[in-house]
């Protein structure tokens, strides 16, 4: 049978824009403007329709880990189709989904052992609160079903997820969501209360308490569990500060409520580990995670879990009463696997300890530039926030934002020739995640684009 033959690229954009519909995506924006066409890639670089080519610094979605183009990781996945493209998980097991799971127990912390797939991060968060609920259900606490989450912070899009999440605009719209959800302060450091704001350490009490007296607000047995990134994607990049992590740890073990570390994108070398938790010293009771466990050569999500949680479930006639058609599909299983075989053969953990300081400074000499407010993150994962004035830290209104960011920043960038995300959920950022086999030639890459791209912003202010 022959291939369907290409569209050329003027066909492309109209049949584009005729019928394709964009997530998060302003269509007029694209009235008379052309659709970013992108065709295809090669390590650290991804090409458009006219073949300019592209440095991937937010790795597609903070997904391509190994980069573009890896016809070993591709083929484990053709060669896994050709042997059983699909069967389920439900009743059934597939080899690739038990290698999978024992390979991603053998990476775990802790006691975390057991793996429930899924085909998204959405999905795994939604599933990690499903098993929160059903299991103090099961084990004689049924009033737990709230979740803790932090301001700001994104959990996925779906009506479970989306109440998890801490952003005000994209939830209105579909409100009422599922009630429990509750915020709490989120991790940014630089725009800490100004009664914590010249001790790091001391905001880091302040905001893991804040969950305490969250917790112990709403009734600790309401309480299921706490939703945390290990450095918050939304808003920009937020890392923990010293001592966070084993505050908020005390803090479950002390009210019996579960920990939830939502690894979706610091998850698979991100942060330099396999699992971003080990970068701070914590084990989680639930692990949620998806987009690098591929590096998206085919899509896979899922949680890990101890035997404790799943214990419950395991007696007579209790089961889990959640499923998904596509969860742990054998070609993303396969591919998986392959994903992890680079990750050891080329030691990509390795390679982010490795340059991570070199990436960070390399970003630190635009604090030179007067748009240039905070630079902040760690490992492969960073965010630089924009301000009007760095000496007071003051931010830009609505208006200037929108002319900043949608109205120039963003167009900018991608024709200076460099994928990343321009985000004003938060104060107005720009966030970087390269894929992890990047080293210093594409740092300078990245930093020299910004450099000429915010110098060229701030006459637009
Ligand atoms: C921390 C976190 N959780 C969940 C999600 C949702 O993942 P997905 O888009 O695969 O549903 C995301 C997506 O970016 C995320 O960053």
């Amino acid at each position: 049978m022959n291939a369907m033959p290409a569209l050329d690229p003027a066909a492309l954009q109209e049949a584009a824009k005729r019928n394709l519909w964009l997530h998060f995506t302003r269509h007029s924006s694209y009235a008379d403007a052309d659709i970013p066409m992108i065709v295809r890639g090669e390590g650290q670089y991804v090409y458009d329709q006219h073949g300019k080519r592209y440095l991937d610094g937010l790795a597609g979605l903070f997904v391509s880990q190994i980069g573009h183009g890896r016809t070993d990781v591709a083929e484990a996945g053709a060669r896994q189709a050709s042997e059983l493209a699909y069967f389920p998980l439900w009743s059934y097991a597939h080899p690739r989904a038990v290698e999978l799971a024992e390979r991603l127990a053998s990476y775990a912390p802790g006691d975390l052992n057991r793996v429930f797939f899924t085909t998204s991060g959405s999905e795994a968060v939604e599933s990690a609160w499903k098993l929160a609920k059903q299991y103090f259900r099961l084990t004689g606490q049924p009033s737990r079903y709230k979740v803790l989450s932090r301001y700001i912070a994104y959990h996925g899009t779906s009506h479970g997820a989306l109440a998890v999440t801490g952003l005000p605009d994209i939830k209105i719209p579909f409100e009422p969501l599922p009630p429990g959800g509750v915020r709490v302060p989120n991790t940014n450091f630089y725009r800490a209360p100004a009664f914590v704001a010249d001790d790091v350490t001391a905001f880091g009490v302040w905001a893991a308490d804040e969950i305490e007296r969250a917790i112990l607000r709403e009734g600790p047995e309401s309480v299921a569990a706490v939703f945390v990134e290990p450095v918050q994607n939304s808003g920009g990049c937020f890392p923990p500060p010293p001592g966070y992590f084993p505050r908020v740890r005390e803090i479950c073990d002390k009210y019996g409520v579960l920990m939830v570390s939502d690894e979706v994108i610091c998850g698979f070398g991100r942060l330099g580990h396999i699992f971003g938790c080990e970068r701070y010293g914590y084990t989680p009771d639930i692990i949620t995670f998806a987009k690098g466990v591929t590096s998206g050569y085919s899509p896979l999500g899922g949680m890990m879990v101890s035997d404790r949680l799943m214990e419950p479930y395991t007696k007579d006639e209790n089961t889990f009463l959640h499923g998904i058609t596509f969860a742990g599909h054998p070609v993303s299983c396969a591919v998986a696997l392959a994903n992890l075989d680079v990750f050891e053969k080329e030691d990509l953990l390795g390679n982010v300890r490795a340059h991570e300081g070199a990436f960070r400074s390399t970003l630190e000499k635009l604090y030179d530039l007067p748009i240039v407010g905070d630079i902040r993150g760690d490992g492969y994962f960073y965010g630089i926030e924009m301000v009007k004035d760095k000496t007071t830290r003051e931010t830009f209104n609505d208006d200037e934002s929108e002319r900043l960011l949608r109205g120039f920043l963003s167009h900018a960038l991608f024709d200076a020739g460099l994928i990343c995300r321009a985000d004003d959920r938060g104060d107005p950022v720009i966030q970087l995640s390269p894929p992890l086999t990047c080293t210093q030639e594409h740092f300078d890459e990245i930093e020299q684009i910004l450099r000429s791209v915010f110098t060229e912003a701030w006459t637009h202010i």
